[in-house]
């Protein structure tokens, strides 16, 4: 659970994105506390994937700054810039494996780049690693292509998770899957955030997935972020992005009691 007077692994001051002539991010300024899962929830197109790469440092804001782990992103020194992989694990929306590499290969890919390990510790590390996300290592020397949504996923967490980051962004690690496949990667994460001891930034847009994971979510609607805060608290915004998301899933809302009946929800939202 996060510590809310703990230093924030990430703080974010003052965003602006602009992408060609059009305004993706408007003054954005959050943190992200130690050991939370900060959901992040928005519009598609809205520019969830762009803040998380802004983040990672892959992609500079117009304006404003980012901090994570206490340094300001534009400032790494080159070797702290090489080592942020070993503090920062990302799973990219829809994988993003190298469909060339070997599972084996992805997954040992961030490794190589940042240590030399003699080629039998890196066969452990990579095997233990696909095992913790439930991949049969049987199965390691299969490419991309020969693998099912639910085994994608878990090989780009393995990935992910090689170096033994503090730090996950997970851009929509369960969409794309049937049910039960979803309901067991949001399972697999939360256990992997508790053995990991992981602070995690995850976008979604499965009510499901907000329920089993956040602790606080982020809602980002007309390049601004609307509001910050406890899913239940967030469910009751008066926003029409709001109300549209939680209506979708209303059923669903009604089941795990973030609100209690339909009605309410079309009540707080009319
Ligand atoms: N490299 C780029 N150059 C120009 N525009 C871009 C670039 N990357 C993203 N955009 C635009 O920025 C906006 C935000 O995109 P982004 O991918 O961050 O949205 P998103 O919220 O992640 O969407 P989705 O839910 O569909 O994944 C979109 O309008 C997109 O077209
Ligand atoms: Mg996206």
């Amino acid at each position: 659970m996060a510590d809310r007077d703990a230093v924030p692994v990430i703080e974010i001051s003052h965003l602006w994105t602009t992408l060609g002539s059009a305004i993706v991010h408007r003054d954005i300024s959050l943190e992200v506390r130690p050991g939370e899962v900060l959901a992040i929830i928005g519009s598609s197109g809205g520019g969830k994937t762009t803040l998380l790469r802004e983040m990672l440092g892959l992609q500079q804001p117009s304006n404003g700054r980012v901090q994570v782990f206490g340094r300001d992103l534009t400032r790494l020194s080159p070797i702290e810039r090489k080592l942020m992989p070993t503090r920062c694990g990302v799973v990219f929306q829809n994988g993003a494996l190298f469909s060339a590499l070997s599972v084996f290969d992805n997954v040992a890919l961030p490794v190589r780049e940042v240590h030399w390990w003699p080629e039998s510790l890196l066969e452990d590390l990579v095997l233990a690693t696909l095992q913790e996300t439930g991949f049969d290592p049987v199965d390691a020397y299969k490419l991309p292509a020969e693998l099912s949504g639910g085994m994608v996923k878990r090989v780009a967490l393995a990935r992910a998770l090689v170096l033994e980051p503090d730090l996950l962004f997970l851009d929509e690690p369960s969409t794309g899957l049937a049910p039960d496949q979803r309901h067991a990667v949001t399972q697999l994460i939360a256990q992997l955030k508790r053995e990991f001891d992981l602070t995690v930034v995850i976008v979604t847009h499965d009510v499901d997935t907000l329920i089993a994971l956040a602790d606080r979510v982020a809602v980002l609607a007309d390049q601004h972020l609307l509001t910050i805060g406890p899913l239940d608290e967030v469910a009751r915004y008066p926003h029409p992005f709001v109300r549209s998301f939680f209506l979708e899933q209303a059923g669903r809302c009604e089941q795990h009691r973030i609100v209690e009946f339909r009605s309410e929800l079309e009540r707080m939202h009319s």
